[in-house]
């Protein structure tokens, strides 16, 4: 098939399917990882409040938009050709296709370090089923994690991870090779099959875990933590910070529901679809912050101690725990699952877009895509050890204390994202044809008014303007 015209070929069977591969996309490390993390850094509440703005007022409303703009665009199922498409088929200049490319490279670019995280769980899932199998073998399958070492050793074993590239590059290779092994053979049947199972089965431990943590840790400053927001705090950072983890969170902004939304039934009703995935996807993060930061502050850890947050917490839970060398074993496979529906995503949208631009197989154009990322990925874990003077981004001010991990979480998260998601929102609120849009939607009197002033204004202004004061907070005086 001549480049350019390559049809991706791919189809949910049903619309229980998408939305199971949908909210597989969007839970995952964003959300057990990255909002712990940031919310921890960023003070608690009035982060934990803008999130949840951004998510209801700006994130939800430009769901629904990048799913339409996919479905609308037909058998374009890359990002920047459904926009272009729909965007033709509306008078304009198929130009508008930028965005998605500027969204398709961030997921690119999310894949690379995203798949080193996943491998620090990977390493955890071995650690933990070695552990929990020294435990089976002395007749104790009950045993707390980690039952030989003291606490501190416990919270050490991330350290010791992260001073060896070997181990580090090691785990990121392999879950690299699963997402690709499962983005090679095609979407439907292996993201259906995963999502079915996993997905719920995560949501039961993560609930039980959540409990767990109640009982025995420090609710109670986790809960002021979190929800006593203080507005002295609030900068443009922060709320920089809120949108691009609405954005990370939700798979927004990133091509990857542009793309999943080009492989929806025309029967399915977009709308209720998106309010699911937030709402799903949103209640998945509150209550990972309500499982992390009782332990945080039981332990007396440092909510603000960055990524390696809730590889230290974990652990201790686990590691006091009647039955935790199990429970642990169980969630690292857990948030393994978890993590990996949505690096398929992640994959399969610059991969759909390298198969049409190219007209290269499924098989190549995955894997031209997998193995840039994981050297960019290796780069990433070099700044844990050998390159962890390295600052990429010094001559910028907001980023020059970050290490090669955080400034490409940085300008993924506080540029690339919100930039993708203005463009979804500028194109259903003011390029499309009305026409096209409306019908996508399915929504029709108030709700239809709500979501196109959400979209047409209140989405794109917002995202305007924290972009523009979250980069230069300087203009602000
Ligand atoms: N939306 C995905 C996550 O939260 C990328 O992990």
């Amino acid at each position: 098939m001549a480049a350019g015209s390559q049809d991706v070929g791919e189809h949910w069977s049903s619309g229980t399917a998408f939305l199971l591969a949908a909210i597989g996309s969007a839970v995952g490390l964003g959300n057990i990882w990255r909002f712990p993390t940031l919310a921890g850094e960023n003070g608690g509440g009035a982060f934990v409040l803008v999130y949840i703005l951004c998510v209801a007022l700006i994130g939800l409303p430009i769901v629904l938009s990048e799913v339409l703009i996919g479905r609308a665009g037909g058998h374009n199922a890359d990002s920047p050709g459904s926009i272009a498409e729909v965007a033709e088929r509306s008078g304009r200049s198929r130009k508008w296709g930028l965005f998605g490319t500027v969204g398709t490279l961030t997921a690119f670019l999310i894949l690379s370090f995203y798949s080193l995280v996943a491998g620090w769980v990977l390493y955890y899932v071995w650690v933990s089923g070695a552990d929990f199998l020294e435990a089976l073998f002395s007749a104790q399958p009950f045993a707390p994690a980690f039952d030989h070492m003291t606490r501190d050793e416990v919270t050490g074993m991330m350290g010791g991870l992260f001073a060896n590239p070997a181990m580090l590059i090691g785990q990121h290779a392999l879950f690299m090779i699963v997402t690709l092994a499962i983005v090679a053979v095609g979407v439907t049947g292996g993201i259906e099959k995963a999502a079915k199972w996993l997905m719920p089965s995560f949501f039961v431990l993560l609930v039980l875990l959540t409990i767990y943590a109640g009982l025995t840790g420090d609710m109670g400053a986790a809960l002021a933590f979190m929800f006593t927001p203080d507005f002295s705090k609030l900068t443009p950072a922060i709320l920089n910070d809120a949108l691009g983890q609405a954005c990370f969170s939700l798979s927004v902004g990133g091509a990857l529901l542009i793309t999943y939304g080009s492989y929806v039934p025309s029967e399915v009703r977009l709308a209720p679809t998106a309010a699911v995935i937030a709402s799903v996807d949103t209640g998945v993060a509150i209550l990972a912050g309500l499982m992390i930061f009782p332990i945080v502050f039981a332990a007396g850890l440092d909510p603000a101690g960055g990524p390696g947050l809730i590889f230290q917490t974990l652990p201790i839970a686990f590691h006091q725990m009647p039955g935790g060398a199990l429970v642990g074993l169980l969630f690292f496979t857990l948030i393994f699952f978890a993590a990996l529906t949505s690096s398929i995503a992640l994959l399969e949208a610059p991969t759909a877009w390298v198969m049409r631009r190219f007209g290269l197989g499924r098989k190549q154009a995955a894997a031209s895509v997998a193995v840039p990322a994981f050297l960019i990925g290796v780069a990433c874990a070099l700044g844990y050890n050998l390159w962890s003077e390295v600052r990429p981004l010094f001559f910028w001010p907001i980023f020059a204390d970050s290490d090669i991990l955080d400034s490409l979480d940085g300008i993924t998260g506080k540029i690339g994202l919100p930039v993708g998601g203005l463009g979804a929102a500028l194109l259903a609120g003011w390029v499309a044809d009305r026409a096209i849009v409306d019908a996508e939607t399915g929504l029709s009197g108030g709700m239809l008014a709500l979501w196109r002033f959400l979209i047409a204004w209140l989405a794109p202004l917002a995202v305007g303007l924290i972009l523009l004061f979250g980069l230069w907070p300087s203009l602000l005086g």
